[in-house]
């Protein structure tokens, strides 16, 4: 395989070069690398794939029409991993521009490079638990209705998929969307609440939790999330219209205040805090139903955040030299 991976300085795609590249594959990466959060640790993640000879990197804003081609031969390149985007969804409220550029013109940009890609055998897209909106219920499954975005970077994601869908219907390119839930973990992204609690509590500062605390996120551990995409790479669906979506998440959804708990042992000092109210744009809760991920890629989440966040305290003290 030769495998596109756009994003892959960002927190995702870039631990899915790194094992991919593990597993003796050739990796092409690309990423604009821009400014959203600190871009010195994106270069820090390349670092990490630099002395790889099957790896090469070129910087490519995939929304400027044209650029991914004059860095990467469309024919060289057997599967593509999209997990270029605009994230955040706080973020899409100042900068709503953003998302439409990366998410949209970006993916769009991208799924015409796959369309001239003539030995391309599956592309896989990142899409979000963001899509099923502000929902009390759960767990969430892919059959439930999409249509109810509480935000634009939900409703980003939910067009990503629909886009993916004509794509598929048209031309055929077989297809996979993966609803990540909140993912976390080393070398992971600093504007997320597990970041920015670990960071404040670190400087002494105080920590602000929204909704009062009355939130639950599926809490989804990199390394779980990893071992099952390097499957569903080479799997394309076989469906009729090529095109398939999954959950990704570990179905448990977690109590904010737990996770603030977990984030407080893991540094061993209580955080100051401050109880603010519910964001615009957040929702109350995430859950998802991963039986269909379960089946079709014995995709089995193991890792508990009494496990998994002390790992990422770890290589935050160790990456800040704390
Ligand atoms: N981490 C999570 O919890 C989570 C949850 C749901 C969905 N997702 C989705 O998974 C994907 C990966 O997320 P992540 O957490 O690794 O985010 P990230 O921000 O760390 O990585 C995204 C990368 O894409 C790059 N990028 C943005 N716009 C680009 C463009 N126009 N051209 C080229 N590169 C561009 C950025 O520079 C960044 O390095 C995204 O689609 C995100 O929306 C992530």
């Amino acid at each position: 395989m030769t495998i596109l991976v756009t994003g892959a300085a960002g927190f995702i795609g870039n631990t899915l070069c790194l094992a991919l590249l593990k597993l003796g594959e050739h990796v092409i990466g690309v990423d604009s690398l821009n400014d959203y959060y600190d871009p010195m640790i994106k270069h820090a993640r390349l670092e990490r794939l630099a002395r790889y000879e099957r790896f090469r990197f070129a910087q490519v804003d995939l929304a400027d029409a044209g650029a991914l081609e004059k860095a990467v031969s469309p024919n060289e390149v057997t599967h593509i991993i999209n997990m270029a985007a605009q994230a955040g969804v706080r973020y899409s409220l100042e900068n709503p521009s953003a998302y439409m550029r990366s998410n949209l013109t970006g993916y769009l940009n991208l799924l015409e490079f796959a369309r001239s890609a003539k030995n391309l055998k599956h592309m896989v897209y990142a899409s979000s638990s963001s899509v099923y909106g502000d929902r009390a219920d759960g767990p969430f499954s892919e059959n439930d209705p999409v249509i109810k975005p509480v935000s634009l970077y939900s409703a980003t994601k939910i067009s990503g998929e629909m886009i993916s869908q004509s794509y598929a219907h048209l031309y055929g390119i077989p297809l996979t969307g993966l609803r990540f839930f909140t993912v976390y973990g080393a070398w992971g992204r600093p504007d997320m609440a597990y970041w920015i609690f670990t960071e404040k509590i670190f400087k002494g500062e105080s920590i602000d939790i929204y909704a009062a605390g009355e939130m639950s996120r599926d809490f989804t551990y990199i390394d779980d999330i990893i071992d099952v995409l390097t499957r569903i790479v080479d799997t394309p669906p076989k469906s009729k219209v090529p095109h398939l979506i999954y959950n990704l998440g570990n179905s448990k959804p977690t109590p904010l205040m737990d996770l603030v708990h977990v984030v407080e042992k893991a540094c061993g000092q209580e955080a100051k805090k401050n109880f603010m109210e519910k964001q615009m744009g957040d929702v109350s809760k995430t859950f998802a139903d991963i039986s269909k991920a379960k089946a079709a890629f014995s995709y089995d989440p193991k890792t508990t955040i009494n496990q998994g966040i002390p790992v990422f305290v770890d290589w935050y003290k160790e990456f800040y030299n704390i």
